[in-house]
């Protein structure tokens, strides 16, 4: 199955990909860690997106759709994957439409988890990261049993730079500029599923599991 998860920035795509990557057993693909994994080793294509990620911009299109078709060629992505963060433009989607006609696949479906944006200021405000193995948790709604350690790895928790308060603001603007006309291109495929992601962390697993399980019959 080859799913991807849409939705504004802390709608909780990140969060939900885990518990659907480990119900399906297939593998997380998130656009935002394999860039942020490679600004934490320094390397050259970190650097660049670095310059984009603090400023709440989006990283060029031709960089990110190189990327995702790097990753998606792994052997760990031969029986499907959950995808997070990819593809956020149209010409990404157009991309993501080239690289799985190449590789002979067909994309199952979109789930577009739908939360108002008050919401997401308050997810986005208390979240905190693992340095080490990436699992989101949020300080009030999903705290981990240390405030200051990941529950899976030990690893340390940290603050992201772009979820300042103004750096929030630039990337909500961003998804609603580029990111939103997704829900009308995959719309005219059919492939478009919306999800209410507003309730608690296991309501809205149990809502995109649904579907998710849907796309399969
Ligand atoms: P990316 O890392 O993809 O960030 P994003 O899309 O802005 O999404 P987030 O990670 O902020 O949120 P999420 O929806 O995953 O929510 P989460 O589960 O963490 O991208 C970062 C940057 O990289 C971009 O700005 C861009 O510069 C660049 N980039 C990435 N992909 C790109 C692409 N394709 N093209 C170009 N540039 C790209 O949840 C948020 C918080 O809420 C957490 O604290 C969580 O615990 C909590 N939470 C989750 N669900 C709930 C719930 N139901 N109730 C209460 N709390 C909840």
């Amino acid at each position: 199955m080859i799913l991807v998860l849409l939705g504004p920035p802390g709608a909780g795509k990140g969060t939900q990909a885990e518990r659907l990557a480990e119900e399906f057993k297939l593998p997380h693909v998130a656009s935002g860690d394999l860039f942020r994994e490679n600004m934490k080793n320094k390397t050259e294509l970190g650097l660049l997106a670095n310059r984009y990620i603090v400023e709440g911009e989006l990283v060029p299109d031709d960089v990110t759709i190189a990327m995702i078709r790097d990753r998606l060629e792994r052997p760990d992505c031969e029986n499907g994957v959950i995808l997070d963060g990819f593809p956020r433009t149209l010409a990404q989607a157009e991309g993501f439409k080239d690289i799985l006609a190449g590789m002979d696949r067909t994309l199952d479906g979109v789930l577009y988890i739908a939360v108002p944006d008050e919401e997401l200021v308050r997810r986005l405000s208390g979240r905190r990261i693992c340095r080490r193995c990436q699992t989101p948790y949020h300080i009030q709604f999903n705290p981990p049993q240390n405030h200051r350690v990941c529950d899976i790895c030990a690893g340390v928790l940290y603050q992201r730079e772009d979820d300042k308060p103004e750096t929030v603001r630039a990337r909500l603007n961003v998804y609603r500029q580029q990111t939103l006309p997704l829900i009308d291109f995959y719309c005219q495929y059919g492939l478009l599923t919306e999800v209410d992601g507003s309730g608690d962390i296991e309501t809205v697993t149990a809502a995109l599991s649904e579907a998710a399980h849907g796309l399969n019959k």
